[in-house]
């Protein structure tokens, strides 16, 4: 059984992240999508109306034999993976600017939990500006994020912000 945690903030989901669980779902039998419940930050979406999007945008892949689950986490990744027995994170990497971040992640993980090994997936090249901040930020000043974020994502922040 390769079990894998997919952690994030996911304010929101973006195409980038939905195009790295689509490239991680050959890989392993079961990828937790394990939204972060950061009581330091005032997110746009809570914890659950995040979780619930997630749910509904995933209902529409496909998934093949890989079993997608949607849960919520506090405190360390690597202590959530250990405690789902999962042997893997999943990250993805945008650009050589996500390297240096990633790679502390990945090595602070590694020493908390040994047995959980973090991939790295390149998220393809049209997301490779594509951040939740950013857009975030864009919608918020009237800009076009059309392609950029799942629909539902982007009904859920127009209702949000008017
Ligand atoms: O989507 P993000 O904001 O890039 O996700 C970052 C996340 C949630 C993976 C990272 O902040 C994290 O793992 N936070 C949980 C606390 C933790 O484990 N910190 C130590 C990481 S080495």
């Amino acid at each position: 059984m390769r079990r894998a945690i997919f952690p994030g903030s996911f304010d929101p989901l973006t195409n980038g992240h939905l195009d790295v669980i689509k490239r991680s779902l050959p890989l392993f039998d079961e990828i937790i999508i394990a939204v972060l419940n950061n009581p330091d930050k005032t997110p746009l979406f809570s914890v659950e109306e995040r979780c619930l999007m997630i749910e509904q945008i995933l209902c529409g892949i496909k998934n093949g034999d890989c079993r997608l689950i949607v849960d919520s986490f506090s405190g360390l990744t690597a202590h959530f993976a250990k405690a789902k027995h999962a042997t893997a994170i999943v990250r993805g990497i945008r650009a050589v600017s996500d390297y240096e971040y990633e790679l502390r992640m990945a090595l602070m993980n590694r020493k908390l939990e040994p047995t959980v090994e973090t991939v790295f997936l390149m998220a393809a090249e049209e997301y490779s500006y594509v951040s939740s901040d950013l857009m975030k930020q864009v919608f918020r000043l009237g800009g076009r994020v059309e392609g950029l974020i799942p629909e539902l994502v982007e009904s859920k922040m127009r209702e949000k912000l008017k």
